[in-house]
């Protein structure tokens, strides 16, 4: 129950999903911690389902100056920063001749230019023992249906988990991937229903486990990333995908 104790964690995107869940497991495990999201209603409601040192921003993941500001919000609240997940994403799902460029640029602000800003905003806030849990996707390793630049842009999130380690790591500084394959939240729900019944079906054929996970499951890989139990993790990517990233079905 204490494993994160004393710690305090910033969650991007967590009013749904991955992050809610995430910010769930964090409070249980002792954190303080605060959420993000674009609407106040929604980070109101997802309050309600949360339990312990809560702080709900509204802030745009895909707003580079909201960045600072939401550094700077968060340095008025908190001694430190110990935990960063940046989990908001884009997940528009597109074939080639409907991507514009404003929708491109809009895609690749929120999953890989901002989150990097944030990282940077965020340097005087970080303890000397501090992680950061980048919110990748299977679809940074294989191919998909419309999934070509959503893809691009998580393999490059996942590729600063390399890069930002070597250049932080003597301010105390891990960063790591972490990497969803289908999860059972409300990013299927764009689809309609017919659709996501569909979708959930060819996943349970072809993920090599047979089943989506859960949320859950992937903030449980979080609370060990975000723990001093992965001290000695770095620079790497943490696969939770039932396999479909890695084997043949
Ligand atoms: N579900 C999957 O199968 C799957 C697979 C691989 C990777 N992932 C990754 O897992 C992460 C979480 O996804 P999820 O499945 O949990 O999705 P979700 O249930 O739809 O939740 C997405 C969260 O991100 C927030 N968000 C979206 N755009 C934002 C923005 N511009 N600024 C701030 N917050 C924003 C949403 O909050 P508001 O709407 O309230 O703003 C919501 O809290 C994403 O990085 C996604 O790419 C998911």
């Amino acid at each position: 129950m204490d494993r994160l104790k004393g710690k305090y964690a910033l969650i991007t995107g967590g009013t749904s999903g991955i992050g809610l869940e995430t910010a769930r497991e964090f409070l249980a495990e002792g954190a303080s911690v605060a959420i993000t999201g674009r609407s106040r209603e929604r980070l109101d409601e997802a309050a309600r389902q949360l339990d312990g040192p809560l702080l709900t921003l509204v802030s745009d993941a895909g707003d580079v100056p909201g960045q600072s500001a939401l550094a700077a919000r968060l340095q008025a609240e908190w001694p430190r920063l110990d935990i960063v997940m940046s989990n908001a994403a884009d997940t528009t799902h597109l074939p080639i001749e409907e991507w514009t460029e404003e929708a491109f640029d809009r895609l690749l602000a929120v999953n890989l230019k901002a989150p990097f800003f944030l990282v940077k905003a965020l340097l005087p806030l970080f303890s000397r023992q501090s992680s950061v849990i980048l919110v990748g996707s299977v679809s940074a390793f294989i191919g998909h249906e419309n999934a070509t630049v959503y893809g691009a842009a998580k393999a490059g999130l996942l590729s600063y988990a390399r890069g930002l380690t070597h250049e932080l790591k003597g301010r105390g500084v891990r960063v790591n991937g972490l990497s969803p394959g289908p999860t059972v939240t409300n990013a299927f729900k764009a689809l309609g229903e017919e659709r996501q019944a569909a979708v959930y079906e060819e996943l349970r054929r072809t993920v090599p486990l047979h089943r989506l996970g859960s949320a859950t499951e992937m903030a449980k890989a979080a609370v060990y990333l975000a723990s001093d139990e992965s001290a000695y993790t770095a620079g790497t990517v943490l696969r939770v995908d039932g396999g479909i990233g890695e084997l043949a079905y």
